[in-house]
């Protein structure tokens, strides 16, 4: 059995893209369909309502699509839609909390967390849950840290301003106490160096891979791998300028994309 129909793979801009590198170099024979809700984002200072209906809309627009399986790639609307989505469609979607959390587990050592990620995700305490769910004995410490993705959006990845905007907000964790810090969204994987630097040996944990194993053990138990001769296509769709999405992709990418187009959705 091949099944050549579409991964969908959706965000609400360009932090997607890095869930999609992982999926490309780990299931490099798929399909894929990205859509980054350009128009709307950011979603992370948004009210949950809000955050359900946008990933409503864009689960509708990709089913539409003819994907085989959904990639929820965005962390907020991970936190605040993911059990919407799947109680009211019927495909396999997921999201990339679970994966982030099942990476930490194996990795603490003394059982405390850590969880970063923006104002929703934090306040939501979608980790701490999925957390406590997996492993009970675990203890966690959150804490939003809204201007990383307007740092990533600028393309500030290191330096001064970086390093100063990394302390402010991480100086609020116990970091001695903490063994594993969970980069909860999507753009802090681009931040990495400057968050080793202030946090030493922490283990940093990001989902993508973990999930990148999960989508394909899915796709091999219900039989919907791609084997057909075509294959590895890639489509983006974005609600707002296709052209300003395609220069800034090529930072998250390492290649220049040329099929962008406009999707309405609503
Ligand atoms: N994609 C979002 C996340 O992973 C970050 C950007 C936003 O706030 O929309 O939480």
């Amino acid at each position: 059995m091949s099944d050549s129909r579409p991964i969908g793979i959706f965000d609400s801009g360009l932090g997607g893209l890095t869930v999609l590198n992982a999926i490309k170099k780990i299931i490099p024979n798929e399909n894929i369909i990205y859509v980054g809700d350009t128009a709307r984002v950011p979603y992370g200072n948004k009210s949950a309502p809000l955050i359900v209906q946008y990933a409503l809309q864009i689960t509708q627009f990709l089913l539409e699509k003819d994907a085989k399986l959904i990639i929820v790639a965005c962390n907020t609307a991970s936190a605040l839609a993911i059990s919407t989505l799947q109680n009211d469609f019927d495909l396999p979607i997921i999201g990339v909390i679970a994966p982030g959390v099942n990476s930490a587990v194996k990795l603490t050592k003394n059982n405390n967390v850590g969880v970063i990620g923006t104002n929703a995700t934090i306040s939501s305490n979608a980790y701490q849950n999925e957390l406590i769910k997996i492993s009970p004995s675990i203890h966690t410490l959150s804490q939003a840290c809204p201007l990383f993705v307007p740092l990533v959006e600028e393309g500030l990845l290191e330096g001064p301003i970086v390093s100063a905007i990394v302390e402010y907000y991480l100086k609020n964790l116990d970091l001695s106490r903490i063994d594993t810090l969970i980069l909860g969204c999507t753009h802090y994987p681009l931040l990495k160096p400057a968050i080793k630097q202030y946090t030493n040996n922490l283990m940093l944990v990001d989902s993508a891979d973990s999930l990148a194993k999960e989508v394909h053990l899915i796709l091999k138990n219900n039989s919907i791998i791609n084997n057909n001769a075509d294959k590895g296509k890639q489509d983006f769709y974005v609600t707002d300028s296709p052209s300003s999405f395609a220069n800034i992709a090529k930072s998250f990418l390492g290649y220049s994309i040329i099929n962008v187009k406009t999707a309405s959705i609503s």
